[in-house]
């Protein structure tokens, strides 16, 4: 049997426990995956107790609370605190969803916060998503026209804006493509579902006039067929999107073509 070994820096360590607040009433207990590029330690997992009674329903509302209460060091993203930036996307509780929107009384037991799976760390809950964003860059996500421009807006039948349904609302939070067992394998080649369903909602919107390039741009072994059906982004959307279903209207589209 082939024997895999870790690097050293690679293991996890138990970090600091910090105090429970006194007086309070309703503690919960919160881990955290800490790591710092700049100390030389391992990463670690430290512990925090906060009071629920005195603190925002949302696991963001308690993030904010250690940070500004507790321990001023700990590092994530957050900006619109409603579910529409997509940057405070997280794993809590062995999921990939957003710290905004995820209440706390919707974990048992303890809260376990790490980073999105499979990605490089930038420090502590940030994920390095440049290939992500390069990767989203790659399929020229903006509307491409060939006729000349019309003089005045240029409209769409309801039917046709009902296409787009299911795919405009992308925040592209990565918590589908950092949840997808292809993409954390294959992450150099394949472009992954968040990217993929992106790409869709271009090829689906009937203003757009670049079709074939489109399509030919995907046509490869790796950046769309490396997709083997199994879901688990389609589970992972903090929005209720389905980006399998979105690749599997891409491959229908390359299907069709040939005919
Ligand atoms: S359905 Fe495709 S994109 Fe979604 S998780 Fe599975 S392999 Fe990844
Ligand atoms: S499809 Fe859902 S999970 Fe994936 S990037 Fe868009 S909003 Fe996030
Ligand atoms: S802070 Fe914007 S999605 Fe959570």
């Amino acid at each position: 049997m082939v024997e895999l070994s870790l690097p050293q820096n690679s293991r996890i360590g138990k970090g600091q426990v910090w105090p429970t607040p006194a007086g309070a009433g309703n503690i919960r207990e919160i881990q955290i995956y800490r790591w710092n590029p700049d100390d030389g330690k391992n990463p670690r997992v430290d512990t925090y107790f906060i009071d629920l009674d005195d603190c925002g329903p949302m696991i963001l509302d308690g993030l904010i609370k250690i940070k500004n209460e507790i321990d001023p060091t700990l590092t994530f993203r957050r900006s619109c605190r409603e579910g529409i930036c997509g940057s405070c996307a997280m794993n809590i509780d062995g999921t990939n969803t957003l710290a905004c929107t995820k209440g706390f009384d919707e974990v048992k037991g303890v809260v376990k916060i790490y980073p999105l799976p499979h990605q490089k760390v930038v420090k502590d809950l940030i994920p390095d998503l440049t290939n992500f964003y390069a990767q989203h860059a790659s399929i020229e996500p903006w509307l491409q026209t060939k006729s000349p421009e019309p003089q005045t807006e240029w409209l769409q039948s309801h039917e046709d804006r009902e296409q787009l349904d299911g795919l405009y609302e992308c925040i592209l939070c990565a918590c589908c493509s950092t949840s997808c067992p292809s993409y954390w394998w294959n992450s150099d080649r394949y472009l992954g579902p968040a990217v993929l369903l992106q790409a869709y909602r271009w090829l689906a919107d009937s203003r757009d006039e670049a079709t074939g390039e489109r399509l030919d741009n995907l046509e490869d072994p790796f950046r769309l067929y490396r997709c083997h059906t199994i879901m688990s982004c389609a589970q992972a959307c903090p929005k209720g999107l389905n980006p399998a279903k979105a690749i599997a209207e891409i491959k229908k589209m390359m299907v069709e073509r040939r005919v």
